[in-house]
């Protein structure tokens, strides 16, 4: 399969919502991608329910909505109903692990869930049969534009093995310092979908980014 780009929208310009994202309708990017901040789980707010029920409105690709918020599970029908096709929890804010993916996927959402750089895959092998994504955080949830976390390669082959070796149909997301020259090794390394703020929009030319971040040489 060919790798899917998810363009996060946190380094858009919040003056000029429908703009960039005619930019993402127009473009090679597959989703897009929308990060939900409580000031709690990570140290940083960005945006909620309103703003992603416009991104919504006007958006031609599926919402790919990452939660970086604590206790997710009174939220779920919410994010539903606002527009969300791809629904992503951190692993770090559920207790019933289970229980919220199961959940997101009676409500007919994709279920994804996030792990932060220091949490190791191997914690995710009794999950992985229940859910459609996992995110592989490549820089710690909170803020566009960090840089790469090196050591995160290392986590995401482990996964690509962990997944292939029982056959099941997860997809490998990372999240954090994507970019042009990057891509390439990442999908080398098992990814299927690229996660990409600060690198497209900081860019004079977003979408040749975005078709770059697709077909990278
Ligand atoms: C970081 C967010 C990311 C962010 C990626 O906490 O989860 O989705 O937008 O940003 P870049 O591509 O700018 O590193
Ligand atoms: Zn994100």
């Amino acid at each position: 399969m060919n790798h899917l780009i998810s363009s996060s929208i946190l380094s858009a310009d919040f003056g000029c919502l429908e703009k960039d994202i005619s930019m993402v309708n127009e473009s090679a990017s597959d989703w897009i991608h929308c990060d939900i901040m409580d000031g709690v789980f990570v140290p940083n707010i960005s945006f909620g329910f309103p703003v992603v029920e416009y991104v919504k409105k006007v958006s031609a690709k599926p919402l790919d909505v990452h939660l970086m918020i604590v206790d997710p599970d009174r939220y779920l029908r919410r994010w539903k109903e606002t527009g969300a096709d791809i629904l992503t929890v951190q692993y770090e804010a559920c207790i019933h692990l289970h229980r919220t993916v199961s959940e997101i996927r009676i409500l007919g959402m994709k279920a994804g869930v996030a792990v932060n750089p220091h949490t190791p895959v191997s914690l995710l092998n009794n999950i992985l049969p229940y859910v459609d994504m996992i995110l592989i955080m490549t820089v710690n949830p909170g803020f566009g534009g960090q840089t790469f976390i090196m050591e995160c390669y290392n986590k995401i082959a482990e996964l690509r093995k962990m997944i292939d070796d029982r056959g099941l149909d997860v997809l490998i997301q990372v999240d954090g310092g994507v970019d042009t020259e990057n891509a390439s090794r990442l999908v080398r390394t098992g990814v299927n979908v690229l996660v990409a703020g600060n690198t497209i929009f900081s860019s004079d030319n977003p979408s040749e980014t975005i078709r770059r971040l697709k077909y990278p040489e």
